[in-house]
């Protein structure tokens, strides 16, 4: 349903995409994840027509999306990362516009406006101004709003972000089932308990490359190493590894030490750690999941924290 191919962008000297391939078939989720700045909503906006890459092809349902933008868009829903609906008019007003400018008209823009109200928990609120929602409500509104023409390639940038847990796992479970009535959907987030919860596959990228894609089984075993981490009050202190694999590494007060073996590890770190181990609040064992993958191909930590804020 969608194919990208060797995509390439930039914006004047700021490289955001470095030749990207990407598929993701009918009825397939495909979650792209990276840190911030890692090129995903270029990405998506590239796939959706708002830009134009400076090399590479979109194919979108078969149609050549950067020849033949409108045909491709009419197969597109597209929620993106910022908001886009119109507040001085209600919620159903909202959705009436997105679906006729999806080509819906009469009964039919009608059934589907009530529908994705529903799916979307706004069914209360469908009289409503869209200015007065709350930001969760907005961000549901905006995603009902990509929805209403039931495309078949969904692209979903940050739909979760600032939503609370019930509208999260609402859309969780909607997004699973438009996939399960055949609907690509391409699906950008931080929240990685998402992904393993929508079964997806993952499309990692950073500094607009890929670094790694797969079933998140399939990531998890190749780079998912358990973790044992130490909690400091203040500064965590530096420690050498005498037992054979990564050495451990210092994020302000917290120690993270990647093990096959958390139980004599931590042993051995409450030894290194000497009489630091005063200043020591929790120690953790965090299992091998798409968190500690990420953080090994990444070599970075997840926060999904900065992304609430950000919302
Ligand atoms: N309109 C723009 N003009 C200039 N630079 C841009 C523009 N949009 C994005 N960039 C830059 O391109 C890079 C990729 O940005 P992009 O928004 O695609 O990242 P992202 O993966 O969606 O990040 P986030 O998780 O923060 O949403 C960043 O370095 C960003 O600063
Ligand atoms: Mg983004």
């Amino acid at each position: 349903m969608l194919r990208v191919e060797g995509l390439h962008k930039s914006y004047g000297r700021v490289v955001a995409l470095r030749g990207v391939d990407l598929e993701v078939s009918p009825g397939e989720i495909v979650s792209l994840l990276g840190p911030n700045g890692a090129g995903k909503s270029t990405l998506v906006s590239i796939v959706a027509g708002l830009r134009r890459p400076d090399a590479g092809t979109v194919f979108v349902g078969g149609v050549d999306a950067l020849a033949r933008p409108k045909a491709a868009r009419s197969l597109i829903g597209l929620a993106p990362q910022d908001l886009g609906i119109y507040p001085i008019v209600t919620v159903r007003q909202n959705l009436t516009l997105f679906g006729e400018l999806a080509g819906l008209r009469g009964r039919e823009l009608r059934t589907r406006v009530q529908e994705v109200a529903e799916a979307l928990l706004l069914d209360d609120l469908l009289d409503r101004l869209a200015g007065e929602l709350s930001g969760g409500q907005k961000r549901r509104l905006h995603t009902a709003a990509a929805l209403v023409h039931r495309p078949r390639l969904l692209l979903l940038d940050e739909a979760t972000a600032g939503a609370d847990v019930e509208t999260r796992a609402q859309l969780v479970a909607l997004v699973r089932e438009l996939a399960g009535e055949g609907s690509a959907v391409l699906y950008s987030t931080h929240y990685l308990q998402e992904v393993e919860t929508l079964g997806a596959s993952v499309v990692l990228i950073d500094k607009g490359s890929v670094l790694a894609r797969g079933a998140v089984a399939e990531l998890v075993a190749r780079h998912g190493g358990s973790v044992v981490e130490l909690r400091f009050d203040g500064e965590a202190p530096v420690i050498t590894r005498d037992r054979p694999g990564r050495q451990p590494e210092r994020d302000g007060n917290l120690l993270r030490i990647p093990t096959a073996e958390p139980g004599p590890e931590i042993a051995a770190a409450i030894t290194a750690i000497g009489a630091h181990a005063a200043r020591l609040q929790s120690v953790e064992v965090v299992r091998a999941n798409l968190e500690t993958a990420y953080l090994a191909i990444t070599g970075r930590r997840y926060e999904p924290g900065e992304e609430i804020e950000r919302a």
